[in-house]
């Protein structure tokens, strides 16, 4: 892997300090139209507050920059979109029917305050506004409805769904390419849409398409990995339960520690090869790629 110098005085922290802001301002004033002030709308803002990490909107905003920063607005529409499919995956995915859990982002998971039903609500008006985010989009029809279709993709039973529709059926015999396509389906396919999103948008050609599709492939399933390797680290340190995975089928429990730790380096170093194309250009979406592979959380 080839590391091209950084811009003089450039600094990931600043960088990420700035990205985040915007986006969490955004969330916070999301405009989401409800004729009365009902539970389901403080348990979306709940659902998206609590301060998680971020990484997707911010892949989007770094794949976005690759691009000469055009777009502004649309991109950061689209890193929305994005953030709000994952926060309604989460708000669901710790349900009691699904891995019953009770911390999230360092506060309790959103159905123990507002409640299963509630939560449901909240999950299914966060997709509905992600769509509703897209379609209000200014630009070209064509490729708002390109991004309408891929997101839903990412979401739906090409994508998230069935990931996680496959992981809860867990079956106690399984291999490591069952696995991965598993989860490259429940987390991988909505850090493709992380990286395809801005390039619909942008209008990237396709060869740039394809080297960034496979890096977010890479990425994708490294995230997972790397997640399976933090279930066992205490609440203090991720936020969320620890040992959430006892029921599921994991990479920790498939190979080990040390070869899932082996296999997540393997991944990410997949993953930043697929940049070298790009050289210098893609300096924000290559260090913010080491920071997502260096994350302690
Ligand atoms: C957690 O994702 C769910 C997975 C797909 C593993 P993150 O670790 O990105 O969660 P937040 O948004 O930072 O809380
Ligand atoms: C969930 O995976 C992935 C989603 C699509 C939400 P996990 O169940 O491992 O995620 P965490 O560990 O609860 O964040
Ligand atoms: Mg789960
Ligand atoms: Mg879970
Ligand atoms: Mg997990």
């Amino acid at each position: 892997m080839h590391n091209p110098p950084l811009p003089s005085g450039w600094t990931l922290s600043a960088y990420l300090q700035t990205q985040r802001r915007r986006i969490q301002q955004a969330l916070t004033h999301l405009p989401v139209a409800t004729p009365l002030p009902c539970p389901a709308r403080q348990a979306l803002q709940h659902g998206i507050d609590a301060g998680g990490k971020r990484f997707r909107p911010l892949m989007v905003l770094a794949c976005a920059d690759l691009y000469q920063q055009g777009h502004r607005q649309e991109m950061l529409q689209a890193a929305l979109a994005v953030e709000c499919i994952h926060c309604a995956s989460v708000m669901l995915d710790d349900l009691p029917c699904m891995d019953d859990a009770r911390l999230r982002r360092g506060t309790p998971t959103t159905h123990r305050v507002f409640g299963e039903a509630q939560t449901i609500l909240a999950a299914m008006a966060l997709v509905a506004q992600a769509n509703l985010m897209l379609l209000g989009m200014a630009g070209k029809k064509q490729s708002i409805l390109a991004c309408l279709e891929r997101l839903n993709q990412a979401l739906g039973l090409q994508g998230l769904c069935a990931g996680q529709s496959l992981d809860l059926a867990a079956a106690s015999e399984f291999d490591l390419s069952t696995l991965e396509g598993i989860h490259a389906y429940k987390t991988g396919a909505l850090f493709l849409a992380c990286v395809q999103l801005p390039c619909l948008l942008a209008g990237a050609p396709a060869r740039e398409v394809a080297w960034l599709s496979a890096y977010a492939r890479n990425l994708g399933l490294a995230f997972q990995v790397k997640d399976d390797l933090l279930d066992e680290a205490p609440s203090s340190l991720t936020g969320k339960d620890a040992h959430q995975d006892g029921k599921r089928r994991n990479f920790v429990h498939l190979l080990g520690r040390p070869a899932a730790e082996q296999l997540h380096e393997a991944l990410m170093n997949a993953a930043l090869d697929q940049l070298e194309p790009f050289g210098s250009a893609c300096f924000h979406l290559r260090e913010l790629t080491k920071h997502i592979r260096d994350r302690p959380s």
